[in-house]
């Protein structure tokens, strides 16, 4: 398939129905990993491009840090959180645009970052467009957060609701344990475009010092917390309406059961690589 004919995945269209849950829900990424990335980086005054900022839940950290950013998010609703979270940040910029119509002229970067969206990217043109991005010798790091669930027989009883109302995949799908002991193991032998990007970026031959980090903690989410994380979740957002509302019902009187809330092994997972 050429990548103009490309079929945009539907789930990566419906982030900003829930961007407010989104910002509130979802889990943030170690402050120890983002010092690596700005060490590794060495920004040296050159701007870093976020691409898919989602609501600035890596664009804030970094912004903290004193980066100078330009966050690039397609969907509307997430960039009005997304500027709303880094208004306080002048060294920050956002423009709204998908990467692959994304209109970058001819300005470059020291650092292609993406949390938790590269799997969203054209397969085909991502490397592409990475490379045309960044200056000679410029970082891309790119960020996932695989959340675990740390109970057994929660996971299984969890497993078991998602299954009878359709849920195709959530955080707590995964045992904590199956994640094994280093960055990206949770993709080992997936075909891209959702595997570790390791590979592919060896075999694209024009990227070099690369590098996987973990970062892992445990995490406990009350009920409530735990039920706006799941409502900005695609897999969720996609079902429809009442089947959605049913499956979280029936997953809070679970974890309500179970003592309250849920406790989890929090991952981020870190893949660097340098332009040659
Ligand atoms: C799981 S969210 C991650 C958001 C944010 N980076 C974070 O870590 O919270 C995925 C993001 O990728 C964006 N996205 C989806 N397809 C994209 C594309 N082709 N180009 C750029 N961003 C895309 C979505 O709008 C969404 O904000």
């Amino acid at each position: 398939m050429s990548s103009e004919e490309r079929v945009q995945d539907p789930r990566a269209l419906v982030f900003g129905q829930a961007a407010e849950e989104y910002d509130t829900g979802r889990p943030g990424y170690a402050p120890e990993l983002v010092d690596e990335v700005l060490a590794y980086a060495s920004l040296d005054g050159t701007t870093a491009l976020e691409m898919g900022a989602g609501t600035g839940k890596a664009s804030v950290l970094f912004a903290e840090r004193n980066a100078r950013l330009l966050c690039v998010e397609p969907d509307p609703q997430m960039a009005e959180v997304l500027r709303r979270n880094t208004a306080g940040h002048p060294r920050v910029s956002v423009e709204v645009s998908g990467f692959e119509e994304w209109q970058r002229g001819d300005r470059r970067f020291g650092l292609f970052l993406a949390a938790t969206c590269w799997h969203w990217f054209d397969p085909a043109r991502r490397w592409d467009l990475v490379h045309a991005a960044l200056l000679p010798g410029g970082a891309v790091a790119l960020l996932w957060n695989p959340h675990g669930v740390l109970d057994p027989d929660l996971h299984a009883e969890l497993g078991e609701i998602d299954r009878r109302y359709g849920v195709p995949s959530s955080p707590h799908a995964t045992l904590a344990a199956d994640y094994g002991d280093r960055a990206g193991h949770w993709a080992d032998g997936e075909e891209d475009p959702s595997g570790w990007p390791q590979a592919q970026c060896r075999q694209d031959g024009r990227f070099t010092a690369l590098r996987s980090l973990r970062h892992g903690a445990q995490v406990h989410y009350d009920t409530e917390r735990y039920l706006s994380m799941l409502t900005s979740i695609s897999s969720y957002r996609v079902l429809p309406a009442e089947q959605r509302e049913r499956a979280l019902a029936e997953t809070g009187r679970l974890l309500d059961a179970r003592g309250g809330g849920i406790g989890m092994l929090h991952l981020t997972d870190l893949f660097l690589a340098r332009r040659r």
